[in-house]
């Protein structure tokens, strides 16, 4: 959607991979300081989004959503001050049909307008609309088929899969569906594969430096899924790796594909801005192995001089790049290379 805003994939939190309905003001608000104390929002991880569970069961007497008083005490809007206060924006949940996908509370249908204009009153900057229980309405209007063929002329993001877990399956399940919408992304327009599971305990760190590597470059929005207010130190190195970081937010915005496959071993690759481009080589196979990528595999001339940066060594690959480049990937882990033309 051309509104001005996602130009790059959306950045943030959101409450429910690690939450799910336990959600209150004190753990949003713990979570908005641990966002700028542990140095993510300077990275660019503005977005605190409370997911699911978050108002009463009822409307009030004039149809209007209204916060619930046993956890949210203090109203929306105290704590959307409460977040840009600290350079942050705030995100909020609703859903299409009669109620919210966990049932505790109404939906949006009939009152669409009301409560968007609800949600700008009380300054919330993000908006995420699910689709659960909804009154049988077309795909088009109400999204459910295939939507990023027509998702985009109405948000920026919009869920490509079912819901992610916290394991190697899903997140290889959900990677390959994702690939299938790439051409359909670009810079205001996402496809979303649902939000990260780094550092929810499920996986090992090979695993979640895959999750995280492959979502970047997918450019998915990149919204942190665990319990920012007790982050381990290598979870934050996961997350707050900046150089993919920057391969996400690069201003092309175009989402890599996966462009070979063979017992496991794969390649993903992209272009990136300034002619450059991004390769992974992941290994979905259960023993360490070697993946190698030529030069006109990923579109480029056996001639071509290039650079290749590793972003997770955070260092220059100095042998073995000429026409080809092979590295030896542990099992579950992944190699991202960004290559820059000299
Ligand atoms: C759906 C969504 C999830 C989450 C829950 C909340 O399952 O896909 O991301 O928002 O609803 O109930």
């Amino acid at each position: 959607l051309a509104n001005g805003v996602a130009r790059t994939p959306p950045m943030g939190w959101n409450s429910w991979n690690h939450f799910f309905c336990n959600i209150d003001e004190r753990t949003v608000k713990a979570t908005a300081d641990a966002l700028v104390s542990t140095g993510l929002a300077a990275l660019g991880y503005k977005y605190v989004n409370i997911d699911d569970c978050w108002a009463e069961r009822d409307r009030d007497w004039k149809g209007n959503l209204r916060a619930k008083s046993s956890t949210f005490p203090s109203g929306i809007k105290a704590l959307a001050d409460y977040v840009h206060a600290r350079g942050l924006k705030l995100g909020i949940y609703s859903d299409s049909g009669y109620t919210t996908c966990s049932k505790t509370m109404p939906g949006s249908l009939g009152h669409e307008d009301q409560d968007a204009r609800t949600f700008a009153e009380w300054g919330v900057d993000y908006l995420k609309y699910d689709n659960c229980y909804h009154d049988g309405s077309k795909p088009q209007q109400r999204g459910e088929e295939d939507p990023a063929r027509w998702a985009g002329r109405f948000g920026n993001a919009w869920r490509t899969t079912g819901d992610i877990k916290d394991n190697w399956d899903s997140i290889t399940l959900i990677a390959d569906s994702n690939n299938v919408w790439g051409r359909f992304a670009g810079p205001g327009r996402w496809n979303d594969p649902d939000m990260l599971e780094v550092g929810n305990g499920g996986m090992s760190l090979e695993e979640y430096q895959s999750h995280f590597s492959i979502w970047a470059v997918m450019k998915a929005p990149l919204l942190i899924g665990c319990d920012i207010r007790a982050v381990r130190r290598e979870t934050l190195h996961i997350l707050g790796n900046k150089e993919l970081i920057e391969i996400n937010q690069d201003p092309l915005g175009v989402q890599a594909r996966k462009i070979r496959s063979r017992s496991g071993l794969e390649v993903w690759a992209g272009p990136l801005s300034k002619k450059r481009l991004v390769v992974v080589l992941w290994n979905r196979s259960g023993s360490s192995a070697p993946i190698s990528v030529g030069w006109r595999e990923i579109g480029l001339s056996p001639f071509s001089k290039v650079i290749v940066r590793d972003v997770w060594t955070h260092s220059f690959v100095s042998k073995g790049t000429r026409f080809r480049l092979t590295a030896h990937v542990a099992p579950h882990a992944c190699k991202v290379y960004v290559f820059t033309p000299l």
